[in-house]
């Protein structure tokens, strides 16, 4: 069975930097606040007439690309991570597929949230294993800035969520070394925890004054509910993708975690008992920028040299569904 190797790595953040002290001037918060209780100092919000959901996931690929070394249409696939698509539908799969002139071939939106990318990752894995593809492209970008509440209510999501985009070539290979495992879980009980209610489908009219008077197509989020899960749900799912491969936390050379909170991200490091320099976080820089936040990460990390040939690599993720996800990564 052949395994996917990921052969190149892209990201795309918005020029657009917008600091603690800059929301401070719209919103009732401070930067000490949010600095000590998500570990971020500035984030990247998208610029209207220049930005797309869609284009931003082109040009983190087409970076990935340059850096696969491999030539635009070899790529035989898209997959696609996404909550935040430029149109209700079709999703921007397609629209990425276009910018890069791969039209034709197959494009697939994945909608889990913070989990999305390692969904996507899984989904081209096993697609690759099949010898179905054999160079599919994976990409998650959001723009998250237009969907926040930006008046003091909304202000403990307002203050993390970000925009940006990030990619990954997948190749087969006959090695034994490429993904290893992926894990997904998710549990429907808590879908309204983390949520954009609309424009929702079960509706007469799916957009009316009232809905917009309402607020209600903005992001909701119980912070405390998510945060609660989310530091156990990360550690089970690491330690599944670990005893699957008959590994040890001792094993990992770098957990690249979804970056929602830098206290989730401590918190888990301290429970497997990780060095600094084994875990690898940006979110002071970009805050938490859903499906984009690991590939951005990966794509860094792996920029800066902190990515090996033979490391073992871990990705996890949680997010609105609640959804939550792991892959193990033989680079
Ligand atoms: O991407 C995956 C999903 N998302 C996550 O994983 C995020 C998980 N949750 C979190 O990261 C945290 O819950 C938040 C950062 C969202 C909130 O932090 P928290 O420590 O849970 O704060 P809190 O909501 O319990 O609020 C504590 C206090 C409140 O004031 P009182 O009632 O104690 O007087 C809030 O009103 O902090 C206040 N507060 C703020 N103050 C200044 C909330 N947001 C802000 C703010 N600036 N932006």
């Amino acid at each position: 069975m052949k395994q996917s190797k990921i052969i190149g790595l892209g990201h795309y953040v918005p020029q657009n930097v917008v600091t603690n002290d800059d929301l401070s001037k719209i919103i009732d918060t401070n930067n000490e606040w949010i600095v000590e209780r998500t570990g971020i100092h500035e984030r990247r919000w998208f610029e209207p007439g220049v930005d797309t959901n869609a284009n931003m996931g082109t040009k983190a690929a087409q970076m990935a690309i340059e850096r696969a070394g491999i030539d635009v249409k070899e790529i035989d696939f898209i997959v696609f991570a996404t909550i935040t698509p430029d149109y209700f539908f079709p999703g921007s799969g397609v629209l990425m597929q276009r910018e890069l002139g791969l039209q034709g071939i197959g494009a697939l939106d994945i909608r889990n949230a913070c989990s999305g990318f390692i969904y996507a990752l899984s989904i081209a894995d096993q697609f690759i294993k099949t010898s179905m593809y054999k160079t599919i492209l994976v990409v998650g970008a959001e723009i998250q800035s237009s969907a926040l509440d930006k008046s003091d209510a909304g202000r403990s999501s307002s203050v993390i969520f970000a925009d940006g985009a990030g990619a990954a070539v997948l190749q087969a290979t006959d090695a034994q070394s490429g993904i290893l495992s992926t894990h997904l879980h998710a549990d429907g009980d808590f879908a309204e925890e983390l949520y954009v209610k609309d424009p929702g489908s079960s509706r007469t009219v799916r957009l009316s004054p009232e809905l917009i008077e309402s607020g209600s197509f903005n992001l909701h989020m119980n912070g405390n509910a998510v945060f609660k899960h989310a530091v156990v749900r990360f550690q089970e799912v690491i330690m599944e993708a670990l005893a699957h491969n008959k590994l040890d936390k001792s094993d990992i050379d770098l957990l690249i975690p979804h970056q929602a909170n830098l206290r989730i991200s401590s918190f888990i490091q301290q429970q497997l008992t990780l060095p600094d320099e084994k875990v690898f976080n940006n979110i002071m820089h970009y805050g938490n920028t859903t499906a984009a936040s690991i590939p951005i990460a990966m794509s860094e990390a792996w920029g800066k040299g902190l990515i090996k040939e033979g490391d073992l690599i871990c990705l996890a993720a949680f997010g609105s569904g609640f959804t939550w996800a792991s892959a193990l990564i033989r680079w």
